[in-house]
């Protein structure tokens, strides 16, 4: 009698390269060579239920499927969508302490409206974008005046769902203190269910952080979060997404990787802050005659000419160019 894993289709290496190369031109993942195992693992199951017998069929089947469907089912097969409630404090400290007084301070100080706007890239299941909404309501004591806006997204539609309906249990609530539990959760037999206060300020939507043009549609953040999310891509993704990232930030704009992720080899045009409780990266901020942190959108796009080229100094590049305009 056959067992199942006997019944299971071996993957050549040329049918590993082939769906490799595929997924990594269509979603910046990239499975290197000792990932060939998890790939075929991850690929297994979505196969025996379409009963599709070799890889080579299910590439083509992906392939030449124009409604994309079997694209989505395979980015919800193959991402690594591991996340919790106020995962690694050190650096959510460094939000909460240290970068939102700053902004708010900045807000307070401005003559516009009050408004925070984040971005949680990649934010599978909502812990993350859930999270900072929490610590936002907690530093503002109440939202009067302020717009605060939580822009969320995953290229899997089904982390997405779990996110959207904002139930949770288990292990992924270790880390949620007591207090929080019961201010901002509705407990319902094993389930805690986040409190409509928390779930109004996150957007939920897809995105594919691989495409340039979705990327450009994003801007005027405060902070863009986007932690344990580029450790799957290649080098060559990675640089074109920081590039995205720092063109949708404004001028002072704050930029969180994973904590042992690094923009070292990646990019230069950010600066490094030392906060106390984490290092955080940095887009410059415009000093010369404008308004700091919330320069209009004139000095947005020089930045971004500048944060194009992709080189060293792009900031301060954007801030040459910016006063060879103004002259
Ligand atoms: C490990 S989770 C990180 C979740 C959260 N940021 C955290 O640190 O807890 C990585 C997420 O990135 C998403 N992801 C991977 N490639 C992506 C892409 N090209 N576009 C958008 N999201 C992507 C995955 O679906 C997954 O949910």
């Amino acid at each position: 009698m056959l067992t199942a894993s006997a019944a299971e289709p071996e993957m050549t290496a040329e049918e590993f390269e082939m769906i490799r190369d595929f997924i990594h031109e269509k979603s910046g993942i990239f499975f290197a060579e000792n990932k060939m195992y998890l790939l075929k693992n991850r690929l297994i199951k979505r196969m025996a239920s379409l009963e599709i017998k070799t890889y080579k069929d299910y590439f083509y089947h992906v392939k030449y499927d124009t409604s994309m469907a079997e694209f989505k089912e395979l980015m919800n097969q193959i991402t690594t969508n591991e996340t919790s409630f106020f995962r690694n404090e050190p650096q959510l400290l460094s939000f909460s302490d240290e970068v939102l007084p700053l902004i708010i301070k900045s807000g307070q100080e401005s003559k516009g409206q009050k408004s925070i706007k984040i971005w949680s890239a990649g934010c599978s299941t909502g812990e993350e974008p859930y999270t900072l909404a929490m610590m936002i309501i907690d530093k503002l004591g109440s939202l009067n005046g302020w717009r605060v806006e939580i822009i969320a997204n995953d290229i899997s539609e089904q982390v997405l769902q779990v996110a959207r309906r904002g139930e949770y249990s288990g292990i992924t609530m270790r880390n949620v203190k007591p207090t929080i539990l019961s201010r901002f959760f509705d407990k319902d037999g094993e389930v805690y269910r986040v409190k409509p206060e928390v779930k109004s300020l996150v957007k939920f939507s897809h995105i594919n952080l691989s495409d340039a043009r979705q990327m450009s549609m994003h801007s005027g953040f405060d902070v863009i979060f986007c932690r344990n999310v580029m450790i799957y891509f290649s080098d060559e993704v990675k640089r074109q997404i920081v590039r995205g990232y720092y063109n949708s930030l404004k001028p002072g704009g704050y930029f969180y990787i994973g904590h042992s992720e690094t923009l070292h080899g990646i990019s230069k045009a950010f600066k490094l802050v030392y906060f106390k409780n984490a290092l955080v990266y940095q887009k410059e901020a415009v000093t010369s005659g404008a308004s700091g942190r919330t320069a209009g959108t004139g000095t947005k796009s020089v930045a971004a000419i500048g944060a194009a080229e992709g080189a060293a100094g792009g900031a301060r590049r954007a801030i040459d160019l910016l006063s060879k305009i103004k002259k």
